[in-house]
């Protein structure tokens, strides 16, 4: 397997082997750092994490995988670059792949990052864009695969806003690798339809199954995992949050909907969740809406069935494989 000089922009442009074999690597690089062994294969070289969104797992998750890939690393962010203000993404494209072996980028439209990689001359990775968030479904399929064993026919079910970047993501992660994925959310947030005919035609070759329902209960039977996320993501304005709490509150992920699911079911999450009480927004929510807990309980996110830390984690050893695939040399 090959992936040498790629971008990793979408899962999309990623086949099943492919994604398969940077989830094997993923496997061996957390061995080596849970043993110890150096593995700085990628010395000499330096990448640039370009941020215009916040974050806390993808930024340190490719600090860290590039530092003991033995890598330079230079973050960047938010209005900090004069990219997109002072200059077009194609210039700063040029500019920086003439610096560094390789870019991050965080940020709004997915044609941003799209941009970055038509013109960099080197690998242009996804740390999330409004529609995607790619390095995010390495971890997860991992996290999944480490409790289960295996990724084929696992009943996976999200709920909440469902046409967000982690959900867009996830609805082709699952095609690509055989998961059976279900939808579970009101109409309005249900993704865009032309994506889900992507994906059907996907999952005709990979045995998955896609369901869309509005049916909490119907959903959450037989789930083996149950995945949500924020249900306002950065870049939207803050006067959706009153649609959005009334359409999602019923989709909260809460004990009732986890009674349904199999016995060894697992709670997953992108990360950051707004659980409990103790950050700014969820004390504005509170305020304003009087919601003391949104897209999950408190008690199903600090259950045995909770993987979210591993998740986190993992984030790290996958972004590590996919930059180690993408710039090394040949041996
Ligand atoms: N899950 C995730 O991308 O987290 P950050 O926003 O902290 O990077
Ligand atoms: N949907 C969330 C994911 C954060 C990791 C957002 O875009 O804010």
């Amino acid at each position: 397997m090959n992936l040498q000089g790629r971008n990793f922009l979408k899962l999309l442009d990623y086949s099943s082997e492919e994604i398969r074999y940077l989830l094997d690597l993923s496997k061996d690089f957390k061995e080596k750092k849970k043993n110890n062994i150096k593995h700085n294969y990628l010395k000499g070289k330096n990448i640039v994490l370009l941020f215009e969104k916040t974050s806390t797992r993808t930024r340190c998750a490719f600090e860290v995988a590039g530092y003991d890939l033995g890598m330079g690393v230079t973050y960047l962010e938010p209005g900090s670059s004069q990219m997109g203000k002072k200059e077009s993404i194609e210039d700063t494209a040029r500019v920086l792949g003439r610096m560094y072996d390789g870019i991050e980028y965080r940020g709004f439209d997915q044609s941003i990052v799209e941009t970055l990689g038509k013109y960099a001359k080197v690998p242009v990775w996804n740390g999330l864009t409004d529609e995607f968030h790619p390095t995010q479904m390495l971890a997860d399929l991992l996290t999944i695969e480490e409790n289960f064993g295996r990724l084929q026919n696992i009943n996976f079910v999200f709920m909440g806003d469902a046409r967000n970047n982690v959900a867009n993501s996830l609805m082709v992660a699952s095609s690509k690798m055989g998961m059976n994925f279900t939808c579970c959310a009101p109409k309005k947030l249900w993704p865009k339809k032309e994506l889900i005919d992507t994906c059907l035609e996907i999952a005709k070759k990979t045995g998955s199954t896609l369901n869309f329902t509005e049916d909490v209960m119907e959903a959450s039977k037989n789930a083996d995992v149950i995945y949500t996320d924020v249900w306002v993501s950065m870049g939207e304005p803050d006067e959706v949050w009153q649609e959005r709490i009334n359409l999602l509150k019923p989709y909260q992920v809460n004990r009732q909907v986890f009674k349904q699911a199999n016995p060894n079911a697992i709670f997953m999450h992108c990360l950051p969740s707004f659980h409990d009480l103790k950050t700014k927004i969820g004390q504005d929510i509170y305020q304003k809406f009087g919601l003391t807990e949104m897209e999950v309980t408190n008690e199903v996110f600090e259950s045995n069935n909770s993987k979210v830390f591993d998740e986190a984690e993992n984030r790290m050893h996958t972004i590590k494989a996919i930059m180690y695939a993408t710039l090394k040399d040949n041996e």
